[in-house]
């Protein structure tokens, strides 16, 4: 199934304290996070995972920033021959894959005409769709091509995931706060990118999540989106190395993980 990768490298990081985007913080071995997180891409269709069209990234407004990323986007393209095409995000990681989206239409070709979504293959067959977070690196083929597979089967949005370690409580008031209830940890999922979507299906649910009462900065993934407009949200495996570098401590692991030669 042809396969667009949508990155969203917009981000602040401002849990990481970099003093600059986090897609941009360079890990131990002196690639950025970009840089790998697009090799992981590229990784995933030698591996056969997905048959990569183009790859979309999402980057900061600001010009000197946006620069910057360009540059590590251009030189991958050269290096790898494939398409990459960046555009300018916005404040929130909603909005960021909204700017996104209207690149990988351009990438991906015109959608069908109304019905055509579920139908397999054509030229106005289903386009699939990833989107990625350029904070997770390490993602293994394996999940790259799970997520595809599913995709393939007729599901319109899937989700990778791992079992949640940390029994997880929701709280109430004002510090101090107080316990209000326990989730059934073994119903919980932590949830990782790629998640892949039918491409016109996730365009009509991000419209539709942008009309609705919390607008879109309530999404907090695109499978949020997906599950408002009704659609069934699939699970696949995810994988520990997909795991998100949000602070200090995630980019210590990510360097011992290099040093190490996990990853
Ligand atoms: N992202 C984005 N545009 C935004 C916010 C987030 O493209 N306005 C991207 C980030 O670049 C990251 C991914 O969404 O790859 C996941 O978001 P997160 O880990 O929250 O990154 P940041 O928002 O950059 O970090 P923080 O929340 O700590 O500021
Ligand atoms: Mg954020």
């Amino acid at each position: 199934m042809r396969t667009t990768v949508l990155i969203v490298a917009a981000g602040s990081g401002s849990r990481l304290q970099a003093g600059i985007p986090k897609a941009m913080v360079t890990l131990g071995d002196g690639h950025t996070m970009l840089e790998h997180c697009l090799d992981s891409v590229v990784a995933a269709r030698d591996a056969g995972a997905i048959e990569l069209n183009a790859i979309a990234v999402v980057v900061p407004g600001d010009p000197d920033y946006a620069a910057s990323l360009g540059e590590v986007c251009h030189a991958f393209a050269a290096r790898t021959a494939v398409t990459v095409q960046t555009v300018p995000g916005g404040a929130e990681r909603a909005d960021s894959v909204r700017a996104g989206l209207a690149a990988v239409r351009k990438l991906a070709g015109p959608a069908g005409p109304a019905g055509s979504a579920g139908s397999a293959g054509g030229p106005f067959g289903r386009h699939a769709l990833l989107v990625h977070d350029a904070a997770r690196p390490f993602v293994p083929p394996a999940v790259f091509s799970a997520v595809v597979t599913a995709l393939e089967s007729g599901t319109a949005a899937v989700v990778p995931a791992v079992e949640v370690v940390d029994t997880i409580k929701t709280v109430a008031g004002a510090a101090p706060e107080v316990v209000t209830g326990t989730l059934q940890r073994t119903q919980l999922r932590a949830v990782q990118t790629p998640q892949g979507f039918d491409l016109t299906s996730l365009e009509a649910a991000h419209r539709l999540a942008e009309e609705g009462a919390g607008g879109a900065a309530a999404l907090t993934d695109d499978a949020m989106a997906m599950e408002a407009a009704g659609h069934r949200v699939g699970v696949v495996a995810g994988d520990p190395l997909g795991f998100k570098i949000t602070t200090q401590l995630d980019l210590m692991m990510a360097n011992a993980l290099l040093a190490s030669g996990t990853s």
